[in-house]
């Protein structure tokens, strides 16, 4: 279990010349059992505020706290050793290895290639193909999986190492209308049943009925943050 909280975090890029600010300061608090969609157009500011709260990026301004630990000021070696532990990406591409099964991808995660994995993290990494829909393509090169397997069996690479946090940025906009939507109902039940913190950036209204809690970026701050009832959950269980 984790527990984000952001107060007044903010960001500016330099050109070289000018000092230009794409997020401006942002309260939040982020809480797992919920799936949360970060939306907005594209330069709103998303992937940026993603990377700060994935310890990608640094703030320019405002501090984060990870539990009741201070996590923005951390050197890149630390904060490193704390994504490895506590964070899980997915991506808009799934970026699996070719040339390795889909097994010994998921298996990557875990930093045991060149050696012989283990059985339990071998087990570990069938039973999260089987979850995700997955059963039977351990031993098969990425290739032969369609797009949306692929995106699925990312999900199990970002998984394997029980991450109290998964962050997504835009997972379903390389993927058709069916997929996305078995991906964000795969992203729903890991943030509600597995109680995680899960945040996923997307622009795709598509993925807006899925989330608990929906914030919209504009221009670099947030212009919305609502949670929705349960109700909207249900809809989609039918
Ligand atoms: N490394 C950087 N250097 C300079 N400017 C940057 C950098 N990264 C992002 N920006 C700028 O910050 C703004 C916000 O970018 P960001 O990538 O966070 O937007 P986004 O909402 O994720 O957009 P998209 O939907 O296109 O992915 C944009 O104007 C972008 O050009
Ligand atoms: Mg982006």
């Amino acid at each position: 279990m984790a527990r984000l909280r952001l107060e007044n975090i903010a960001r500016d890029f330099s050109d070289g010349r000018q000092v230009r600010r794409v997020l401006f300061p942002t309260t939040l608090e982020l809480v797992p059992g919920q799936l949360t969609v970060l939306a907005g157009p594209s330069g709103s500011g998303k992937t940026t505020l993603l990377s700060i709260i994935g310890l990608v990026l640094r703030p320019s301004e405002g501090r984060m706290f990870l539990d009741e630990r201070e996590v923005s000021a951390l050197d890149d070696e630390q904060a490193a050793s704390l994504r490895l532990q506590r964070y899980g990406f997915v991506f808009q591409q799934p970026m699996l290895i070719e040339g390795l099964t889909v097994r010994e991808n998921v298996l990557l995660a875990l930093g045991v290639q060149g050696q012989r994995p283990q059985r339990e993290a071998v087990k570990k990494a069938d039973e999260l193909l089987t979850a995700l829909g997955l059963a039977g393509t351990a031993l098969v090169q990425p290739r032969m999986l369609s797009g949306g397997m692929k995106q699925r069996a990312s999900i199990a690479r970002a998984l394997i190492k029980d991450p109290a946090i998964l962050l997504c940025d835009e997972p379903t906009s390389a993927l058709d209308a069916e997929s996305g939507q078995v991906v964000m109902k795969i992203l729903k039940r890991i943030a509600i049943d597995e109680n995680r913190v899960v945040i996923v950036v997307s622009h795709d209204a598509r993925v807006f009925p899925y989330a608990d809690r929906l914030i919209k970026l504009e221009n670099g701050a947030v212009v919305s943050d609502t949670t929705e009832n349960y109700m909207a959950e249900t809809k989609i269980k039918q």
